[in-house]
């Protein structure tokens, strides 16, 4: 099966979608399957990255959000919480090239706080040297939490009114948005978790409001550009009625 071109300009609606994000969950069931650590799962999961955001980017996908790891993904063991990071460095220090390639511009959403110091530098390099980068905007959410991301946001709001920066009356979904991590990103109109759950996970609650939900029973590590493709096709087929009547 293959489908057009997506259209990259902002009337994104008539084929769309203007933004895939994908909860890339199964490393960890990939890895047990095979009797292998769940750090080998990680690391096939790591090349799906690459082999999603090259075919998202010739789908014609103008942007591209990845769930990489959650403010709840701290509480795992201390070793799959280094083997996660040890990847995420690799893949910040190697992919810059590559993701020039594929004309990706990378930018990271989620707090920094928590994180090393080497990987906030990486990351800053990274976003840093792909800013040109004009073909698709790839977002990896990292020590990103939606809950967090939310407070985070009234936090701020709650200071700029008790310093009358701001009336209460003012703070509308627009000036809401601002203050998220995903400011400047449009909401993700496809949202696809991978390996069978059925959940949200405390993702993008706020922007999801209206994306379309598709749940693969691919495992992370298996997930290709022709996965994406079907998600896509099934996005298409949707009637999106936004609380109208169609
Ligand atoms: C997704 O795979 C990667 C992260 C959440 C960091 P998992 O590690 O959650 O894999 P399962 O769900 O245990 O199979
Ligand atoms: C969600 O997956 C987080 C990421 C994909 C980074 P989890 O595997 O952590 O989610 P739960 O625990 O199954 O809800
Ligand atoms: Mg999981």
């Amino acid at each position: 099966m293959s489908i057009a071109p997506l259209p990259a300009g902002p009337d994104g609606e008539a084929g769309g979608p203007r933004h895939v994000a994908i909860i890339m969950d199964g490393n960890g069931r990939w890895a047990k399957a095979r009797g292998l650590p769940r750090s080998a799962g990680h690391r096939r999961g790591a090349d799906a990255v690459k082999r999603v955001v090259k075919g998202a980017g010739e789908l014609g996908v103008p942007c591209l959000t990845l769930f990489a790891f959650s403010t709840e993904n701290w509480q795992r063991p201390a070793d799959e919480v280094r083997d996660l990071m040890g990847l995420l460095r690799h893949y910040l220090r190697s992919e810059i090239e590559e993701l020039r390639k594929n004309g990706a511009r990378l930018r990271v959403v989620g707090s920094r706080e928590g994180l090393a110091a080497d990987i906030v530098e990486d990351i800053a390099r990274a976003e840093q040297s792909t800013r040109g980068n004009t073909r698709i905007d790839v977002n990896i959410a990292l020590n990103y939490g939606s809950r967090d991301e939310i407070l985070r946001a009234t936090r701020r709001l709650a200071e700029q009114v008790k310093h009358g920066e701001i009336a209460p009356e003012a703070i509308d979904e627009r000036v809401f948005e601002r203050e998220l991590q995903t400011a400047g990103l449009p909401d993700p109109d496809l949202l696809i978790r991978t390996s069978g759950e059925q959940r949200i996970s405390n993702f993008m609650l706020w922007q999801c409001a209206y994306a379309e939900l598709v749940f693969v029973d691919t495992l992370w590590p298996d997930f290709g550009k022709e996965h994406l493709e079907r998600a896509i096709g099934e996005f298409r087929r949707r009637e999106r009625r936004y609380g109208g009547v169609g």
